[in-house]
């Protein structure tokens, strides 16, 4: 199946590790123009320097989505240097963890606000596109109870409902709108891996909840965004595709 993804310029958040990174090595193979953005320079250096050996355009920017002004910047210069933009994957979160309030404004702020940040300042790009599409990435952490009563998994909740009600109100513009909710996914200096390291008791148990036994991979979940970015999923908008391997337990009406 040819995903019509050639030529279009997506710009995803938190793209130099983990599924960032997969997310836009994988659009790079299907021909995309990428924009990209981490808080390391070196790490965006090295990142863009291996997808231009795809031979497509890469803008890249070392920017902390934290910071507004800083942040709007960056997607302004990025929509300049590849003249647009057809797809937005907002994919940075500030993490888990036990909770300060201090924690619940930054996962307020880093999880909540950057995406609505980027979808709005995008508006314009992915209006003229004609196929525009967001995939907003979330978490099984939303749709369950996870752990313990977490900022990240509440922050992630709202992603849900903001996704869902932009795809109402956006869909007229011809813009898409949907989210992808991975489940654990382990990889190379990722947080399962950290997890693993920590508190063995918990990475085992979550493992045991994975009917086949094993944690999900970045691949895996760059290509259900792929996918769901592309006009291939053109009937698709406001859905939220739970890619867990099977870890969360609910009926899906
Ligand atoms: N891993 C999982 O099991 C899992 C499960 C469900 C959902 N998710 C979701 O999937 C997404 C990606 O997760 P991941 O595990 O791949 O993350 P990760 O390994 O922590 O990678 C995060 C990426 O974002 C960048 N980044 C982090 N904070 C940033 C900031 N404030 N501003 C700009 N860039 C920033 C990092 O580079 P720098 O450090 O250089 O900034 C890196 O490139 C997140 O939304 C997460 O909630 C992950």
């Amino acid at each position: 199946m040819d995903l019509g993804l050639r030529g279009k310029r997506a710009i995803v958040t938190g793209s130099t590790k983990g599924i960032g990174r997969a997310i836009v090595e994988l659009l790079a193979a299907e021909g995309c123009d990428i924009g990209l953005c981490a808080r390391s320079e070196d790490e965006v250096a090295d990142a863009v320097r291996d997808l231009k050996a795809r031979g497509v355009t890469v803008s890249g920017g070392a920017v902390n989505v934290r910071d507004a002004e800083a942040y709007k910047a960056w997607l302004d210069r990025t929509v300049e240097e590849l003249g647009g933009c057809d797809i937005f994957v907002p994919n940075v979160s500030a993490g888990g963890g036990m909770d300060s309030e201090k924690n619940w404004w930054k996962c307020f702020e880093v999880d909540v606000l950057h995406t609505v940040r980027g979808c709005e300042q995008l508006m314009p790009q992915l209006e003229k596109s004609g196929h525009g599409s967001i995939v907003i990435i979330g978490s099984t952490n939303a749709l369950e109870t996870f752990y313990a009563p977490m900022a990240y998994n509440a922050m992630k909740a709202a992603l849900l409902t903001y996704s869902k009600q932009l795809s109402q109100f956006i869909g007229r513009k011809n813009i898409r709108v949907n989210t992808v909710s991975p489940g654990p996914i382990y990889f190379e200096g990722g947080a399962w891996e950290m997890i693993k390291s920590t508190n063995q008791k918990m990475h085992d148990a979550t493992l045991k909840a994975m009917p086949n036994g094993r944690f999900g991979t970045p691949e895996e979940i760059a290509r259900a965004v792929a996918f769901l970015a592309s006009p291939a999923a053109s009937i698709i908008t406001g859905a939220n595709l739970v890619a867990d391997n099977g870890f969360t337990k609910r009926v899906q009406y």
